[in-house]
């Protein structure tokens, strides 16, 4: 069984539902020809599907509401509370779709960048909201090429006391061997992605890809 079928099947990997509608968004945005205003247009329309797919894996308890018809309804409520914590840069992207549906969420920031030559993930901030150990974390960076920068913020979550069973990675694209080398370090949390790719090259860039997420959603090509 190759990676992305091993990727695709494991049961704490989701991808977004396969329609006509984010092939149409994903083929945009992977293609170099694409200039930055429709980048960044487009690559918002799917981080809002990512989001909104999130909120799906979180836990609702039941609550009952009456219905201006005077009528009781059994419904339900989301369970604990959220934050969003981004991985500084391309994550921030993220942000405002997490805004645009979570009115005054918290959002933590950590900033980890990979060295340029080696790939190897560095960390050098991080603020957190004070109570994210009671809270459900919505981490979010766009691309997930070895595992190492996530891996890390992971990391970091977890030394604040956040339970890893509330780690919930909304991720736009990943490579097989990276996502398969985070579900393995850390066994409770889980990854929403829109897609999965075949694999990285030598300078550990996803393939096929998009290219520097970061470079062209913010124009520093
Ligand atoms: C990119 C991306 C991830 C990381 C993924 O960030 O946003 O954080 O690489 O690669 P990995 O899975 O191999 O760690 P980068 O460090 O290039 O910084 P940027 O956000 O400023 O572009
Ligand atoms: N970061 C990116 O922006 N793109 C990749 O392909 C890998 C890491």
């Amino acid at each position: 069984m190759s990676l992305s079928e091993q990727a695709s099947g494991h049961p704490r990997l989701h991808q977004l539902p396969q329609t006509h509608q984010l092939k149409a968004l994903m083929t945009i945005i992977r293609d170099r020809a694409t200039k930055r205003g429709d980048f960044v247009f487009y690559s918002d329309r799917v981080i809002r599907l990512l989001v909104e797919e999130g909120l799906n894996y979180l836990p609702v308890v039941a609550k009952e509401v009456t219905t201006p018809m005077e009528v009781p309804f059994q419904g339900v409520a989301f369970e604990g509370r959220i934050c969003g914590v981004s991985i500084m840069r391309a994550g921030e992207s993220m942000e405002q779709g997490l805004r645009d549906v979570c009115t005054s969420v918290r959002i933590g920031k950590v900033l980890i960048q990979r060295d340029e030559r080696t790939a190897q993930p560095k960390l050098y901030y991080s603020k957190l909201p004070r109570d994210i150990s009671d809270r459900w974390v919505l981490l979010l960076d766009p691309m997930l090429a070895t595992g190492g920068s996530a891996s890390k913020c992971v990391e970091v979550l977890l030394e604040a006391g956040v339970r890893e069973e509330r780690i919930l990675f909304i991720n736009l694209i990943c490579a097989p061997e990276g996502a398969l080398a985070m579900l393995n370090k850390f066994s409770k949390m889980q990854i929403v992605t829109a897609e999965i790719d075949e694999g990285i090259d030598d300078r550990k860039f996803i393939l096929p890809g998009l290219g520097d997420f970061g470079d062209r959603y913010f124009g520093t090509e």
